[in-house]
């Protein structure tokens, strides 16, 4: 009786709480309704100088993008039908200027800021505020402690991994070769990009070019760049709590936990491997120096080192800039040779004269003129 009594207030005030919830979720969603249809005016107004290929009202330019190999050719044939630059829409409030000229491109290229504050927001939760997300003092202070990562002497054995990585590819070649049936090759491409930057940066020894699809790290860092390009083409899970409510921010999280604490074990390891080093000559004197080891040694003019979880976002933001942009680039590298068979000929002279009998790649840019003149021109041409 007395207990009962006793729920009397709370019960009467249970619907004054609901209401005052379901007010407050009301203001949330009218008040973000309102910042998207600001943006959205904001976008079409800004780019209103520009037209574009029409697009559905609600859902943009998304459904153009079939990822069934035309969308490349779709975005070339805009370029042709709209000069300068073209405006595209992901779902109803993003918007992009696909620029194509020249000079806009140069433009963009010359200056560092502002950085892409939508995309990279779909990434930071697994690379953390690396050197593509940071920006400000952040950014500045993390670049000057990185740039002995790009020394010529740190850079130098990285091309024997690179080549290791490479043949490991050219022998799966040889035997499709053998079948005379066509294979998709970006994805042998993608794995051995992967191979190498895992060597290079944490000297981690994957195996993922013969045994994809068992390890566990690689199968999260594949995970993570579909559900990021899945995230970003499906406009509702450009919110943050729809997506990690759904099924495929389930997921997401899942695998970012298993890169993560992949990452922390190697960081983990390789501190207590280096305890008793002071300096890094004395490393460099044992075995090549890999990017890790320059994260974890260096220091700022105070003497104050990266925090962990800077070091993690380093590591991550490397393992996932490092091996998809230059998987593309090679792949289409190769297309565009494919394509045009005279300026293979003169490459593969080229490279089979600065070989000089060997099977393996040293320090050779410099002598492979023409080559290189290809490889920019084709990635001007991808951008
Ligand atoms: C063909 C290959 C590559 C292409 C086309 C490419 C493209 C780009 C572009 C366009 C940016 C600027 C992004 C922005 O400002 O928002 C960038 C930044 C960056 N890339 Fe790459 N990248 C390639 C290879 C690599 C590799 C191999 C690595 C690492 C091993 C790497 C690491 C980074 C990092 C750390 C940043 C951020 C730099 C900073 O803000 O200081 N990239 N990349």
């Amino acid at each position: 009786m007395v207990f009962a009594e006793a729920l009397v207030p709370f019960q009467s005030g249970w619907p004054h709480v609901h209401h005052l919830f379901g007010l407050l979720c009301l203001v949330a969603v009218v008040y973000k309704l309102f910042i998207a249809l600001r943006k959205r005016r904001d976008a079409i107004r800004d780019f209103s100088a520009f037209t574009g290929p029409p697009g559905h009202w609600l859902l943009g330019h998304v459904m153009d993008f079939k990822q069934d190999g035309t969308d490349l050719d779709k975005l070339v044939k805009w370029g042709k039908q709209y000069p300068y630059a073209f405006p595209l829409m992901f779902g109803p409030v993003v918007c992009f200027l696909n620029i194509h000229h020249p000079d806009y491109v140069k433009t963009i290229l010359a200056s560092t800021e502002p950085k892409d504050d939508f995309a990279y927001k779909f990434i930071e939760s697994w690379i953390g505020e690396g050197l593509l997300v940071s920006k400000g003092q952040k950014w500045f202070r993390h670049r000057r402690l990185l740039t002995p990562g790009f020394h010529y002497d740190v850079l130098k054995p990285y091309v024997k991994l690179m080549s290791d990585s490479a043949k490991t590819m050219l022998d799966k070649w040889e035997s499709h070769a053998n079948t005379s049936n066509s294979f998709e090759l970006f994805e042998h491409v993608s794995l051995m990009t992967l191979d190498s930057i895992m060597k290079c940066a944490f000297s981690y020894n994957s195996n993922c070019q013969t045994e994809s699809g068992t390890n566990a790290y690689i199968k999260a860092v594949y995970e993570l760049s579909d559900l990021i390009n899945l995230r970003f083409r499906t406009f509702p899970y450009h919110n943050d709590l729809i997506f990690y409510l759904s099924p495929h921010g389930f997921r997401y999280r899942k695998a970012c936990k298993v890169a993560h604490s992949h990452t922390e074990e190697v960081i983990r390891k390789r501190k207590a491997a280096l305890k008793a080093e002071k300096e890094l000559d004395h490393i460099q004197a044992k075995r090549h120096l890999d990017f890790l080891d320059i994260l974890l040694f260096a220091r700022d003019e105070k003497q104050q080192g990266l925090s962990d979880e800077d070091i993690r976002a380093e590591v991550d933001t490397f393992m996932f800039e490092g091996h998809d942009t230059t998987a593309s680039g090679i792949s289409f590298i190769l297309y565009c040779m494919a394509c045009h068979p005279e300026h293979q000929k003169i490459c593969r002279e080229e490279i089979i004269q600065a070989l000089d009998g060997k099977d393996t790649m040293e320090w050779l840019a410099y002598m492979l003129k023409t080559s290189q003149q290809l490889v920019c021109v084709t990635l001007r041409l991808s951008i």
